[in-house]
């Protein structure tokens, strides 16, 4: 049976993710530590990080994760996992995102993780991004909302804030779970459309100086290196810039 275009279409972005994630963890020396980002393309490179672990290409290495999702997958693929508490540096950061812009400039959160996300990604010595190419934008904002995760008690006053910033703020809402998704913190995430981001470090310093916003998605001046995984005739390929 022939595959729907739906299938093949979300089986070659599986793959550019896979590709990427693959290229990012090759990329991680022995004695590093490393932050393990969130998401189904981090998840390849974690998957790597664990392989290259286990042949002895890699030794040493310890992972400070961004999510509960990222510890469990460190423990699954045999990647000793850390707290900020136990190193001094991050060396190394790999991360997904779901908007880039030309000036690598983000928009992270799809997986509500962006909190431990940005806390892990700015202070690693370099970050890298890893991305299908579906994620290049040549605007934040264009394909993505931004998300903010706000504290429980301060969802109404945040929400109106958030309207007077310009945003149309959606209560992001579980899928299998009755109510709203509730963050590694016990917080909730507000999905933030704007008709357009002018200024996206201005944006992600007014929404946090909101009272109740713990972190929101836009990362701005972070990130290093960007792996983009494509599909050229037909080939897989990975592109830095
Ligand atoms: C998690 O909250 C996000 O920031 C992810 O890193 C982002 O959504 C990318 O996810 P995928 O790699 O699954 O597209």
């Amino acid at each position: 049976m022939t595959p729907s275009p739906e299938a093949s279409s979300s089986e070659l972005i599986k793959q550019m993710k896979q590709m990427v994630g693959i290229a990012a963890a090759r990329r991680v020396k022995s004695g590093m530590v490393v932050g393990l980002g969130t998401g189904s393309t981090a998840a390849f490179m974690i998957q790597e990080l664990g392989s290259l672990l286990a042949t002895g290409d890699l030794k040493d290495i310890v992972g400070i994760p961004t999510s509960f999702e990222s510890i469990v997958l460190g423990k699954k693929y045999g990647v000793p996992i850390r707290t900020l508490d136990d190193v001094s540096k991050i060396d190394i950061a790999i991360d997904g995102a779901d908007e880039v812009d030309p000036a690598k400039n983000l928009i992270k959160g799809g997986g509500a993780a962006h909190t431990r996300e940005k806390v892990v990604d700015t202070i690693a010595d370099t970050f890298i991004v890893v991305v299908d190419s579906s994620k290049l934008v040549d605007k934040l904002g264009s394909t993505f909302a931004v998300p903010v995760e706000v504290i429980p008690m301060a969802i109404a006053p945040v929400t109106r804030a958030i309207e007077k910033l310009g945003g149309i703020p959606t209560l992001r809402m579980g899928v299998r779970k009755a109510g709203p998704v509730i963050t590694d913190q016990g917080n909730m995430v507000i999905d933030v459309k704007f008709a357009d981001i002018p200024d996206p470090l201005a944006l992600e310093q007014a929404l946090n100086n909101i009272p109740g916003v713990l972190e929101n998605g836009l990362f701005v001046n972070v990130t290093d290196v960007v792996l983009v995984g494509e599909i050229k005739d037909g080939v897989p390929l990975v592109r830095e810039f």
